[in-house]
């Protein structure tokens, strides 16, 4: 069996140091925040070329918490993206504030600048409830979404401009690491993540020494002294288990990016040599503009996508759709009002989310799994002709 994602097997790759970290932790008597998630921020925030870390409970939370320290209220918009995980929209909400769904660029899959500049002018002028506030843009599947476009967007319209980079780990962007291009980036460290911890767990980055206290103070009761909220908080924290075991990680996040880059380099060959490619019964997500994709995801396209992962399946190679349900389309987020659409539909979106699928990509699969995946395709591809 091929798996699509494999934690474990990152595990089973530092399996020693993994251990000792946790031992560490265990013995230092010392179980919520201090030194070990303390050091974790910082390093994570310097490899990423920010001043600032933030750690927290999931990624969920990061952006919550993001959103809630710039002063997320009733009434402000974030526009965000329907094709991502639930996750993006959820914290938007739960920081109070309204998600405005924007459609996805058909090449790159991320945020489409026209579609946002058009979400921003029908909330001004069908929405009189709403105030246009920040733009949050998800790099999906390790590809960074097109910042500087959408920072133009987001500057004509006096708008904040935020990262989701829960997939995009050491990705970069003209030369910048995403997680350092918007005043904050929230990333998520779910096991399967680039860089994932053995659990939950989340964290912020921002140069805004003010944003970084104020999330400080949120994640924790508000207090800003022990016991004394100063204002209201949550509870989401990094439990330093899981920073000790992301700071072994975090040495081999480069490593790990690289190889997964040489991987899809070489999904890309062979799929590329594939009869069936040119008719268009199947295609790559290619990476679009100056852009390091870093792979979270290595995803095709194919019209016929339920088929060929039922068919992938029988041979013992394990696929996944991210995501099988918009946003806008799933029973909790479609009423249309609370969760506004862009235009009242997103084509592209719905297009693409019958389409993709997520071939097996981690840092620890082998050149020998990804022809035997690809080789299985090529069968399909024959048979499907
Ligand atoms: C794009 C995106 N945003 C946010 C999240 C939320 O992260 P978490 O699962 O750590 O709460 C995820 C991960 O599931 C994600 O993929």
């Amino acid at each position: 069996m091929i798996v699509q994602a494999n934690p474990g097997a990152a595990f089973r790759a530092a399996e020693a140091p993994l251990l000792d970290a946790v031992r560490r932790v265990l013995e230092s008597g010392w179980y919520i925040l201090g030194e070990t998630v303390a050091e974790f921020e910082n390093r994570f925030a310097a490899w990423n070329g920010v001043a600032h870390g933030v750690g927290c409970a999931s990624g969920t939370d990061a952006i919550e918490l993001m959103l809630r320290a710039l002063g997320a209220k009733p009434g402000r918009v974030v526009f965000t993206v329907s094709h991502t995980a639930v996750a993006t929209v959820a914290a938007v909400e739960r920081a109070g504030a309204t998600a405005w769904l924007v459609d996805v660029d058909e090449a790159s899959l991320t945020m489409s600048p026209a579609s946002l500049r058009a979400a921003v002018a029908e909330c001004r002028s069908a929405r009189p409830d709403l105030q246009p506030w920040v733009v949050l843009p998800v790099h999906l599947y390790g590809q960074p979404a097109d910042m500087d476009a959408l920072a133009v967007v987001a500057k004509e319209n006096g708008l904040e401009l935020l990262e989701d980079c829960a997939q995009s780990h050491g990705a970069r962007y003209k030369g910048r690491r995403t997680g350092a291009i918007g005043r904050a980036a929230a990333f998520s460290l779910y096991p399967t993540k680039n860089l994932g911890a053995f659990g939950d767990g989340g964290i912020v980055l921002t140069n805004d020494a003010e944003l970084a206290e104020a999330m400080r103070v949120l994640r924790q009761y508000g207090w800003k002294e022990r016991y004394i909220s100063a204002v209201p908080g949550i509870n989401s924290r990094l439990d330093p288990l899981q920073a000790a075991m992301l700071l072994v990680r975090l040495e081999e996040l480069e490593a790990d990016n690289a190889a997964r880059r040489r991987l899809a380099a070489l999904y890309d060959r062979e799929l590329a040599s594939q009869p069936w490619d040119r008719d268009r019964l199947l295609r790559v997500c290619a990476p679009t503009g100056a852009v390091e994709h870093v792979y979270h995801q290595y995803v095709i396209r194919t019209p016929l996508r339920d088929a060929l992962r039922g068919f992938l399946e029988t041979r013992g190679i394990g696929t996944a759709v991210h995501y099988p349900v918009p946003v806008h389309r799933q029973p909790a987020y479609s009423d249309g009002r609370r969760v506004p659409v862009t235009g009242g539909a997103l084509p592209v979106t719905e297009r693409v989310a019958a389409e993709v699928l997520s071939l097996p990509m981690y840092a620890q699969l082998t050149e020998d799994e990804v022809r035997e995946v690809c080789a299985a395709l090529r069968l399909w591809g024959e048979g499907a002709l």
